[in-house]
């Protein structure tokens, strides 16, 4: 059974597979679908970083949804101490869900919380595995990720600014060799306003990914 993609916008999508659904950075507000926590039900919420436009409405959302939050030990404690259900984890850390494997990976960046850290997630969805990376820079270690737990979909930043810019991506790509790529992080304002286009030629051109652009409310069948 294949899994479905959504992209809702940002860094913000959902997989669902084997009637659940989980569902990274839930920030909502903007998106041009219009959807509001409300219209989701998700069993799973990952929160890469407490920066507005990645923790948004993840507390509301978990509660909403008895969904059990997993994210590094300081953003869990928060929302553990808000009422909701949360499993903290952190970088290096892996723990077999029942859905599958779950890998907390650094990203360079800020945590919007004290004391915390930045993460990206390698998550074996029922047997779908993808890398979200978060907001991070570029960093030579990316190169590890697929050796210790291979996965198919990476989905990267590319609006530079606050994290890598499409070059700088492009070069992360090939180190994550994955079978396809996903860019995200883009257009969602104009500081971090992007062509993708030559960001896929580039991939393309220097990795044996493919890179598939989507548009907010996309939906993909993934493998
Ligand atoms: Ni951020
Ligand atoms: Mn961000």
């Amino acid at each position: 059974m294949s899994a479905k993609f959504k992209f809702i916008h940002h860094a913000c999508f959902t997989v669902t597979k084997n009637n659940e659904t989980l569902i990274c950075d839930p920030f909502l507000d903007g998106n041009p679908e219009g959807v509001t926590y409300k219209d989701l039900k998700v069993n799973y919420i990952f929160i890469s970083h407490a920066h507005g436009d990645h923790l948004g409405d993840a507390f509301a959302l978990a509660k909403q949804c008895d969904a059990l939050i997993i994210t590094t030990a300081e953003i869990a404690y928060k929302a553990e101490a808000e009422g909701c259900k949360a499993h903290p984890m952190h970088l290096g850390g892996t723990y077999t869900f029942p859905f599958g494997k779950v890998r907390v990976t650094p990203a360079f960046h800020g945590s919007g919380i004290e004391g915390g850290h930045a993460c990206g997630f390698v998550i074996d969805f029922y047997g779908t595995k993808f890398y979200f990376a978060g907001d991070t820079s570029i960093y030579g270690d990316m190169s590890m990720l697929q050796e210790l737990d291979p996965f198919t979909y990476a989905i990267i930043p590319i609006g530079g600014n606050f994290t890598m810019d499409p070059n700088d991506a492009a070069l992360a790509a090939k180190m994550l060799k994955a079978k396809y790529v996903i860019p995200i992080h883009y257009n969602t304002w104009p500081i971090i306003a992007q062509d993708p286009i030559p960001f896929k030629e580039k991939v393309e051109a220097t990795t044996s990914s493919k890179c598939i652009l989507v548009n907010p409310g996309d939906t993909l069948d993934w493998e």
